[in-house]
């Protein structure tokens, strides 16, 4: 068995940063660790699509028998380009639809299980996984949808704050099914969260704070069915939240209240990262939330403004400007970011 590390971007605010720092993390941990398993993971299913933003293809999957897709094999082959784009067509030509069509989106997995129940005609991830055109080979995508017809069978569940656990247990049943998947190798697996705290971010920041403690400490998620899915009982597992903040002094104000949620032996594994810092930012902005931050947390990282050509727009998403030039490396300032996002993880791995 590998290890699982976590890594998870929540803000209060939107548009801070969150899918871009999750996007290069994801490309950046798949070219740093070829051997390991990396899944990029859009959690915001009332947000952007990553599969709107990024040149993915659709994993090609075979016929389930009963007018959908077949999610209970691995795929082994991709979609073009434009057999995705014609994938994401279909399935928004189903006005209500109860099985999913045409292209997988993480929604098949979190809602559409299979109406048995049986745990071996669960989906797998491997169905479930877009290819990064360009992107490096161990890196798979699980997109959301933001097609009209999911959002209106999604967002009354991830607002609704009885079902925040159901979607908790069904994200650990996929990230133990994707630690089985990855077997002796690593797997990294990097979260986009929605901003905001109930619903899928909690779900997703109480995954992270039940499973990074300890074996033995970790906390099933229901006392009524007090088991943690193998082996995510068992395996070393790092995680760290960061929690992106802006300059503006609304934001730093909910987070720190963001930050008073977190009970204290869970702060060390929550980390602060400002993004979009201008020159002169720290000083004017009150340092009492700053600090407050820094001292409360793991730790902070500052990531400053990035302008003109170090943020290129990808084609078709004019709002999520990721790339210098394709999937090349990213600027300096963002490479040195990561080295300070992973270090936590090998300071406890030695
Ligand atoms: N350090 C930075 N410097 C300049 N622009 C940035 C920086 N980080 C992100 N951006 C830009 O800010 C915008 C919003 O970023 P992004 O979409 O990643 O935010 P988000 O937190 O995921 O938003 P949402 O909450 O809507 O999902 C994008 O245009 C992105 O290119
Ligand atoms: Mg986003």
């Amino acid at each position: 068995m590998g290890t699982l590390n976590g890594l998870s971007f929540h803000s209060v605010k939107g548009g801070v940063g969150k899918s871009t720092l999750a996007t290069w993390a994801g490309l950046d941990i798949a070219r740093r660790f070829p051997e390991a398993h990396v899944w990029l993971i859009d959690m915001d299913l009332t947000g952007t699509s990553l599969s709107d933003a990024l040149p993915l293809t659709a994993p090609r999957l075979s016929a389930d028998g009963r007018g959908g897709l077949n999610l209970r094999a691995p795929a082994t082959e991709w979609l073009t380009e434009s057999e995705t784009r014609d994938g994401i067509l279909v399935r928004a030509a189903v006005e209500a639809p109860t099985l999913p069509t045409g292209v997988p989106y993480l929604n098949d997995f979190l809602l559409f299980a299979d109406p048995s129940w049986e745990a071996d005609q669960d989906a797998v991830p491997g169905a479930l996984g877009w290819r990064l055109e360009g992107g490096p080979e161990n890196l798979r995508v699980l997109p959301s949808s933001a097609l009209p017809q999911d959002l209106w069978r999604t967002v009354p569940v991830i607002f609704d704050e009885e079902h925040a656990a159901f979607l908790e247990a069904r994200l650990e049943l996929l990230l133990a099914a994707m630690c089985r998947d990855a077997g002796d190798a690593d797997l990294w697996v990097v979260f986009d969260v929605p901003p905001t705290l109930p619903g899928l971010s909690r779900a997703v920041l109480s995954l992270c704070l039940r499973l990074s403690r300890p074996p033995g400490d970790r906390t099933p998620l229901a006392e009524l069915d007090p088991e943690i899915p193998a082996p995510l009982d068992t395996l070393p597992i790092r995680w760290v939240a960061q929690l992106v903040c802006s300059m503006d002094r609304q934001d730093l104000r909910a987070a720190k209240r963001w930050a008073d949620l977190v009970i204290t032996d869970d702060l060390e594994r929550v980390r602060a990262l400002f993004n979009r810092l201008e020159p002169g930012d720290a000083q004017r902005q009150p340092a009492e939330f700053l600090d407050l931050l820094r001292a409360r947390l793991g730790g902070a990282e500052v990531l400053p403004a990035l302008w003109g050509d170090e943020l290129v727009r990808v084609p078709d998403a004019p709002d999520l400007r990721v790339f210098q030039d394709d999937l090349g490396p990213p600027p300096q300032v963002v490479i040195d970011l990561m080295e300070q996002l992973l270090a936590p993880f090998s300071e406890r791995q030695g």
